[in-house]
């Protein structure tokens, strides 16, 4: 199992690539299923969530391709199965994306429930009310879903809760039920709309994306369509507090500056200066030491609860004392027993952490427990004395592509090791 080892203290300058989103890749990829024609999609990033998601969907019978510039060509002409199984689904809980697509294209799905997650409960039981509420008969019996539908019929759709994936499931199913569907209080995440304007180039009759409420008007099919997937704006958030904890300086360039108002708020606060263009983003700390800034997550266009943990890490060595409100899920705090073994004065009282910065932290054997507390780990590390080594990164294998390469290549001194440690089997959580 791999290790990555951090000497900190540098500064970072220069310029990063950014790579596609992956929670926008991941539904667009299993969105194929909603057509026998072929589907091209560009800018995929190298992650394990794609290889996983890929696996799954060839496990149904898809036929998958990558070519040498990463351009992944997929057509489910030829699937033959209606199950994800438990063995899979575990690993990822995006499979349950699935669900949606399978039943409207075949009108039959069999989908395990996600089980246990690290960062919280994490139910599905808005996405099997949105199923049931579109016609389809679900049950849950032995962890699986079973749904079925001769054809799924529109529906007006109250979401209790914002759900990202739930939103996606139903407005992916919604594109071939018969008449209309509306979604209200629909999740507004730019991965969605990048969803939406994806099966728009389909053929679907989606509008509304963005905002609180979606309108589907159901079609008789899809056809193939070659689609560039949005940059990821939680890998940008990530390498401009990167820049911001060490007081350097990054140019991030392929990105979109309008998906990360809040975040890009929120670093001006802290005393970074930014500058924007159409696809870039420079952040310069210029040497300063952050302020403390308050976060308090919430749905899009709401500051992201997967940029909370990087927001932890900075807050831990910044001038004054800042509160961390995570409102979305109910335990996504591991990282700060991590960030106290490196120093960090952190003190958890209930939904919130109460950071005290402090002038410096000190490098330190830590573990990763999910992909974004994972994250926070490395930018600590990056301005830890000493040295700090991270294990258990398939957790950040999971949502990063190359990290230490790119971070490498802004002076960082950071390197990829392997540990003896027996990789544990234990479910994922993103
Ligand atoms: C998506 O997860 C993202 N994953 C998560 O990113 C992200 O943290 C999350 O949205 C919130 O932005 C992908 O897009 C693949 P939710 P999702 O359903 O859709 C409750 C990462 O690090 N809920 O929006 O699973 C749920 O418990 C990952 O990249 C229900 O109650 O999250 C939570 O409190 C982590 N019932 C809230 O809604 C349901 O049926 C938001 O969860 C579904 C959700």
């Amino acid at each position: 199992m791999a290790i990555i080892q951090i000497n900190g203290g540098r500064p970072l300058a220069g310029d990063v690539q950014i790579s596609g989103a992956k929670n926008a890749v991941l539904p667009i990829l299993v969105a194929s299923l909603l057509t026998e024609d072929d589907l091209q999609l560009n800018n995929v990033p190298h992650l394990q969530d794609v290889t996983t998601t890929m696996a799954l969907l060839a496990q149904l019978g898809a036929d998958i391709g990558m070519d040498e510039h990463m351009r992944i060509l997929i057509n489910t002409r030829q699937v033959h199965s209606q199950a994800a199984p438990y063995e899979l689904v575990r690993t990822m809980r995006a499979s349950i994306l699935v669900l949606g697509p399978l039943l409207a294209r075949f009108g039959r799905a069999e989908v395990s429930l996600p089980g246990g997650c690290a960062i919280g409960a994490r139910p599905v039981d808005l996405h099997i009310k949105g199923m049931q509420a579109l016609g389809a008969e679900v049950e849950v019996k032995s962890g699986y879903i079973v749904a079925r539908a001769k054809r799924l019929r529109g529906a007006r759709i109250v979401m209790d809760t914002v759900t990202v994936t739930g939103t996606e499931n139903v407005m992916m199913a919604a594109t071939l039920a018969q008449g209309t569907t509306v979604i209200e209080n629909a999740a507004q995440e730019p991965e969605v709309v990048d969803l939406a304007r994806c099966l728009n180039s389909m053929g679907a009759q989606i509008s509304g994306e963005g905002t609180d409420t979606l309108e589907i008007q159901g079609v008789d099919s899809l056809h193939g369509a070659t689609h560039d997937v949005l940059p990821d704006r939680i890998e940008t958030g990530t390498y401009l507090v990167a820049a911001a904890i060490t007081g350097g300086k990054l140019r991030l360039q392929r990105t979109r500056p309008d998906t990360l108002d809040a975040v890009l708020s929120k670093l001006q606060d802290s005393g970074a200066h930014i500058s924007t263009g159409a696809d870039w983003i420079q952040v310069d700390m210029a040497g300063r030491r952050p302020a403390a800034v308050d976060i308090t997550t919430a749905p899009y266009p709401g500051f992201p609860t997967d940029m909370q943990a990087q927001f932890t890490a900075l807050n831990c060595i910044a001038e004054g004392t800042s509160v961390i409100s995570e409102r979305v899920f109910e335990n996504r705090f591991m990282h700060v027993l991590e960030l106290q073994r490196l120093g960090a004065d952190i003190q958890l009282r209930g939904g919130n952490a109460i950071v005290k910065g402090v002038a410096k932290l000190s490098g330190a054997p830590l573990m990763a427990t999910d992909l974004r507390a994972s994250a926070s780990l490395v930018l600590a590390g990056l301005i830890a004395e000493g040295e700090t080594r991270v294990d258990r990164v398939y957790h950040i294998d999971r949502g990063y592509e190359n990290i230490e390469e790119k971070l490498s290549g802004v002076g960082a001194d950071i390197r990829r090791l392997t540990s003896s440690f027996r990789q544990p089997t234990s479910a994922a959580v993103a």
